[in-house]
């Protein structure tokens, strides 16, 4: 609704020059230290849980897991993390992607998933989509289905949403916010 959308952008701060020169950051730790703002996000990431029958939240460190974790736990399903490289204990399937200057690489352990899980992958922001692109990929390798991908913000003069369409396939992008 408007009025969601409202209550949730009042809460993210717009930090200039951070990390860098140039850069606008988005800084949700306002809308997290909101009970009201948290709880109504929450609520919204945990309708689409119900609407598209999932059994899997996949959180995107860092922040993803911030938003993913109580989305799982009132949706009543598990939970589970894509790390940055070297930070999973167990067997992995790793995924690199393109950042702006080099790559990166993220990770899910290999047996998190199981077959047929409906996966809502969550994170804060959609940017570039590369750091999104590649976890659908991995969702995928570890033999879920991608019920979606739900972010907080999407910055649309980025064109992540562009970027992600051959991977989303026929599965949707929600965005609570998009600018
Ligand atoms: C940020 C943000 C998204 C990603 C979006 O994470 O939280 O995960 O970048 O960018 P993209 O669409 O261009 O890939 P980042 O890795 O900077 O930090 P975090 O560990 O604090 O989430
Ligand atoms: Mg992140």
């Amino acid at each position: 609704s408007i009025e969601l959308r409202e209550l949730l952008l009042s809460r993210i701060k717009d930090v200039a020059d951070y990390p860098k020169a140039g850069v606008v950051f988005k800084d949700i730790t306002p809308l997290l230290a909101d009970a009201e703002a948290f709880g109504a996000l929450t609520d919204a990431l945990v309708d689409l849980c119900v609407r598209h029958r999932v059994t899997k939240v996949v959180g995107l460190e860092a922040r993803g897991f911030i938003l993913g974790a109580p989305v799982a736990v009132r949706a009543n399903v598990g939970f589970v993390p894509v790390r940055k490289a070297g930070k999973l204990p167990g067997a992995t399937l790793g995924q690199a992607y393109e950042l702006e200057y080099g790559t990166a690489e993220i990770e899910i352990h290999a047996d998190a998933l199981t077959p047929g899980d409906r996966v809502l992958v969550i994170d804060d922001v959609l940017a570039t989509g590369g750091t999104a692109e590649a976890s659908l990929q991995l969702v995928r390798r570890a033999g879920g289905e991608v019920a979606g991908l739900a972010v907080l913000l999407e910055l649309g003069f980025l064109n992540g949403r562009e970027r992600l369409a051959a991977e989303l396939k026929d599965a949707p992008l929600e965005a609570l916010i998009r600018i």
